[in-house]
């Protein structure tokens, strides 16, 4: 049976991807600054002895913990994103070398594609080949992490693999079915995704985006931008009728579209709570 260890264990991701790691039974440890039931071990990543010890014996790492995007929010200052996320992220890195552990599963965002994803014009089409454009500490010490996760699959012979996951903050329904018809994840998914990318042996360094599925194609991006309730009745005609029941409003623009083709086609990622099954639900 192989042995994972999951940083991050007692958060959103983390909790769920122990849970999902449990049902299939594979040996998961939990490791978190933060103790709860999915968490075995306090560790801290930060902490290079410490993170040096307890790897020993794993065959494979998801490494989901971090400071994100609320914590940008909260002003926490750069030196944290970078002792935390780089430091964090390069610890485990140098325990994958020093214990012998293949397989490194590196949780990054989408918000790393950052200012690429502005064009007044029209939504943007957001498929792995978009070239990042950091916007704040976040998504560069994620950005930097991706890259540190290269450097090692060349140089050290770990495979490591990125997931760019979307975002699965606690928000309103409303809000939250919106995101999922274009930027938003349920853990749920975002979890059996990278479980897929657990199971699967990769001969070069590969990234791929892991959201909800989106109703969009390339040909609605010019339209989106300026009339996307047009765009959504399109694809789900009863959207109307159940909007105006449950008190929701339509978005006035959508700026981006999140393409999950490559984990479809080489992952065979089928995410399940994507907008329709959020709002049949
Ligand atoms: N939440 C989102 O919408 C979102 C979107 C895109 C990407 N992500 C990424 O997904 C991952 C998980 O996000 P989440 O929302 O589950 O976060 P979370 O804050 O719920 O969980 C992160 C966990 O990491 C732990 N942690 C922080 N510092 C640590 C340290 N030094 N040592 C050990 N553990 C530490 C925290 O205690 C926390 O339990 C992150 O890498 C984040 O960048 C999240």
């Amino acid at each position: 049976m192989k042995k994972i260890l999951v940083t991050g264990s007692s958060g959103r991701l983390g909790k769920e991807l122990v849970k999902q790691l449990k049902q299939k039974k594979y040996h998961v440890i939990g490791v978190d600054i933060i103790p709860s039931h999915t968490t075995d071990c306090i560790i801290d990543i930060r902490n290079n002895a410490q993170v040096l010890d307890f790897t020993a014996g794993f065959d494979a790492i998801i490494h989901t913990a971090a400071l994100h995007g609320k914590h940008f929010e909260l002003h926490y200052p750069r030196i944290d994103f970078i002792r935390t996320n780089i430091d964090g992220t390069i610890n485990l890195l140098n325990a994958c070398v020093a214990n012998s552990i293949k397989k490194f599963l590196y949780i990054s965002t989408t918000s790393i594609y950052g200012n690429a994803m502005d064009n007044p014009n029209q939504a943007v089409w957001v498929d792995e080949s978009l070239v990042p454009d950091p916007r704040d500490i976040y998504d560069i010490t994620k950005l930097t992490c991706e890259l540190l996760c290269r450097d090692f699959f060349e140089k050290n012979q770990i495979e490591t693999t990125v997931l760019r996951v979307s975002r699965f903050l606690p928000e309103n329904d409303n809000l939250k079915a919106i995101h999922r018809l274009y930027r938003g994840l349920d853990e749920r998914d975002g979890a059996m995704g990278i479980i897929l990318a657990l199971e699967k042996s990769f001969q070069t360094f590969e990234i791929f985006n892991i959201s909800n599925d989106s109703p969009f194609t390339k040909n609605d991006l010019a339209e989106l931008i300026n009339n996307p309730k047009s765009v959504i009745k399109k694809y789900f005609p009863q959207a109307e009728a159940i909007f105006l029941a449950k008190n929701w409003t339509f978005p006035t623009k959508i700026d981006r579209v999140y393409s999950i083709e490559k984990a479809k086609k080489e992952l065979n990622y089928e995410p399940i709570y994507n907008f329709d099954k959020l709002i049949e639900d």
